[in-house]
């Protein structure tokens, strides 16, 4: 199995040359969405203006539809930098994400209906029945805004395909379901995920200047100054003010594949995708993904006969039947046996594996997991370059199940942008973004609401 491990590693590996290579053109993809409208790298504004004070107070619903689960929360600003939230998570099915667009809206009111049911009941109901909640909606898609309360979706991503959706008002959409199930909320504020995070980051660590998401799909937020985009300017905001930017990075490189290492796997995962040619950063880093180009480097081999020969493989030739959770298992098996790998295989593909091919596959998962974390350095570094953060150094709000549950992915990014940046790398730190999203909603509903007195 060497000779083949060498072939991966020299496929898989990125060296600090290319990585500097892959963020001046991924600051350049940057520069030009914020430039100009409809980029590949749409830069999105999200008429979130600055950051929050920490003052920020009230209860708050916060409705997260992410890439695999819909989240509903109730989230109490204490005004003192602290929260408390009260949370329920529904597991989306693979049907509806691509069933009718006001279908899967039905689904989030018809969930959130649930969610104040039960916490409106005596003797442990935490709402007030009868009251009004404001509302804030993570919708994780692109959507492009005009206002906070809208939002026109792009296109999907993370494999959604939901018809009647793409080119429509989600808040729009959105709102009619709530009228249907007569919910006591208010949607103020629509927001992405990465938004969510950077606000909730920085509410509770001042030094949070980029947020990420790492976990189906991969994304990034920053504060950017209006009077550096004319994009912005040319929207009729000409305050000298700072905008939150929803990257939408996952684009980068989408069509024209000119910056980023695609192997012949990666070219399999996007062409057999619902969306062939978007995505084509995400594609290479996020979870949806990692699992299924393992899968086709392993059937690569069975075809080669170098794997299970004169064993049904049949269970593993089904796409996407790796899940990126088996990599992340795999890394961490703490067994000289690799006991755990021999589950996997066993229970889940019905395949008997030797030892030398569970250390393979060990070590193919480390460099498909690697080269993951080490994309997303270039993406961090292309962020941290164009807005000078270097020096002076900063912290990155991240979240996501790759960045929470995948072995050592933090400490690869780390290793990554130092070899990007040098010693000076060590400046640029991520951390974890404890409920990201549901509390950053929550806070942005809030900054509206201060923002709406103020103005009126
Ligand atoms: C969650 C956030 O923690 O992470 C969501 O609340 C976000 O807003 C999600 O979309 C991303 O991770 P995953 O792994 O669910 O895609
Ligand atoms: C996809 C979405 C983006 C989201 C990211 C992380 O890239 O397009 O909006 O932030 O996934 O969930």
């Amino acid at each position: 199995m060497a000779d083949h491990l060498r072939k991966y590693e020299a496929l898989f590996t990125l060296t600090p040359q290319r990585m500097r290579m892959i963020v001046e053109a991924f600051k350049e993809a940057l520069e030009l969405g914020l430039e100009k409208p409809s980029q590949v790298v749409p830069m999105i504004p999200t008429f979130v203006f600055g950051w929050p004070t920490g003052k920020e107070t009230g209860d708050y619903i916060a409705v997260d539809l992410g890439g695999t689960n819909l989240r509903v929360c109730l989230v109490t600003l204490q005004g003192d930098g602290k929260f408390e939230i009260t949370q329920s998570k529904y597991r989306l099915t693979e049907e509806q994400k691509q069933d009718d667009g006001q279908k899967l809206f039905d689904f989030c009111a018809e969930c959130l209906r649930t969610f104040i049911d039960t916490n409106s009941s005596e003797p442990d109901g935490v709402l007030t029945p009868g009251e009004i909640l404001p509302l804030g909606f993570t919708f994780s898609y692109p959507c492009t805004q005009e206002r906070i309360d809208h939002g026109v979706l792009i296109r999907w991503t993370k494999g959604f395909g939901s018809p009647n959706t793409e080119g429509r008002d989600v808040a729009a959409m959105f709102n009619e379901s709530i009228e249907k199930y007569q919910l006591p909320v208010k949607l103020t504020a629509l927001i992405n995920d990465t938004t969510g995070t950077l606000i909730a980051s920085h509410y509770v660590n001042p030094r949070t200047k980029i947020a990420c998401i790492f976990g189906t799909g991969c994304n990034a937020a920053y504060m950017e100054h209006v009077r550096d985009s004319d994009k912005i300017k040319s929207m009729g905001i000409t305050d000298d003010v700072d905008m939150a930017i929803n990257c939408e990075w996952g684009a980068f490189d989408s069509f024209v594949h000119e910056h980023l290492p695609r192997t012949k796997y990666d070219i399999i995962v996007d062409e057999s995708s619902n969306k062939p040619a978007e995505q084509s950063f995400e594609k290479l880093i996020s979870g949806r993904y990692l699992g299924e180009i393992l899968r086709l480097v392993i059937c690569e081999l069975v075809d080669e006969g170098v794997l299970f020969l004169g064993q049904n493989t049949y269970k593993i030739e089904k796409p996407y039947v790796i899940d990126t959770a088996f990599l992340s298992l795999m890394e961490s098996d703490p067994t000289d046996e690799l006991l755990m790998i021999i589950g996997i295989f066993n229970h889940f593909f019905a395949l008997e594996t030797t030892l030398a091919e569970r250390q393979f596959f060990r070590a193919l998962a480390k460099l498909i997991g690697r080269r993951a974390a080490r994309l997303s350095a270039c993406g961090i570094a292309a962020i941290v370059s164009k807005m000078g953060y270097l020096d002076e150094g900063c912290s990155v709000g991240a979240d996501g199940s790759l960045y929470n549950k995948y072995p050592g992915f933090a400490d690869r990014i780390h290793e990554g942008l130092q070899d990007i940046f040098g010693e000076k790398g060590r400046n640029i730190v991520t951390h974890h973004a404890e409920d990201g999203s549901g509390v950053g909603s929550a806070i942005i509903a809030a900054m509206t609401k201060i923002r709406k007195e103020a103005v009126s």
